[in-house]
């Protein structure tokens, strides 16, 4: 996604060379800020309040003070005034805790195209390879010292993810515990079908991002005949499961059609719950 636009709070819409951070800026030196990602659907950011919810819980989590809602949302909304409402796009708010030795959080936001790869992804599907995560499902949120389930710019391990997804030639990576269950995806929440029952991991239990995608489908699906529910998942019950996907703001939805080389049934139910979702396909 090549960024068109950005604007920075206090300083509003900027050139997009222009420089937006300081050399010494934490996010930048430490990885210490936190983000979201937003669907622009004709000119509005899907699900905003559900996404400055999660930063303001991140936030918490973290220590790090943010400016009030209403100057968040007044940034988006500069950001992607005027955008076309023909094209998709992926509005990015960026708070990190500032220069470093003091000073007050850098605020900024970007705006985007959604790439055609990720469009692509909802149409065709994507293939997946299981990862080892290292630890037990249960371990990261015993850890009373280790915030979790937050989105931080820290993306080292998603990006190795990325990248180890592409030297195997896989489109992307499931992460697995060390005790085998299947969590989440570097950039993505793990949905699978069990009979009419739509199910995702257990955010609060494994310490995984708590996806705001996920949580609008499986709140709103019983409008295509499904109930919800939250359950530990090992991949080979994903083999054996009625439908697989991945979902995220920019992709929306896509389906798993291959795990670890073996081919999966493509279900029946993926354009039903990508309409309900509202994601429009290429
Ligand atoms: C690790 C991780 N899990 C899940 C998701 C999906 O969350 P959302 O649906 O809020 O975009 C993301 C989004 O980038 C993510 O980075």
């Amino acid at each position: 996604m090549a960024t068109s636009r950005i604007g920075v709070l206090g300083r509003g819409r900027l050139p997009i060379g222009e420089p937006v951070l300081r050399g010494d800026d934490l996010g930048v030196l430490r990885g210490d800020g936190l983000f979201e990602t937003m669907h622009l659907r004709d000119g509005r950011a899907w699900l905003r309040q559900e996404h400055l919810a999660r930063l303001r819980v991140g936030a918490a989590a973290v220590e790090l003070t943010l400016p009030a809602d209403a100057a968040l949302v007044e940034l988006l909304d500069e950001v992607a005034d005027g955008w076309p409402t023909e094209v998709e796009g992926a509005l990015r708010l960026i708070c990190t805790r500032g220069p470093e030795g003091g000073g007050p959080p850098t605020v900024y936001a970007t705006l985007s195209a959604v790439s055609p790869t990720a469009r692509q992804a909802r149409r065709d599907g994507v293939s997946v390879a299981t990862l080892s995560l290292g630890v037990p499902a249960e371990a990261r949120p015993e850890l009373d010292w280790l915030p979790v389930g937050i989105k931080s710019t820290s993306y080292g391990a998603s990006t190795a993810a990325r990248r180890w997804a592409a030297r195997v030639g896989v489109d992307d990576v499931l992460w697995v515990s060390s005790d085998g269950y299947a969590l989440e995806g570097p950039t993505a929440n793990l949905v699978w079908l069990a009979g009419k029952t739509l199910c995702t991991v257990p955010a609060a239990r494994t310490g995984i991002l708590p996806g705001t995608t996920v949580a609008w489908l499986l709140a709103h699906c019983g409008q295509v005949g499904c109930t919800a529910a939250e359950r530990m998942v090992t991949p080979a019950d994903l083999r054996e499961a009625d439908g697989v996907w991945l979902t995220s703001s920019v992709r929306g939805l896509v389906a798993v059609h291959t795990l670890d080389g073996v081919p999966l049934p493509v279900s029946p139910r993926t354009g039903p719950l990508q309409d309900l979702l509202g994601f429009p396909l290429p």
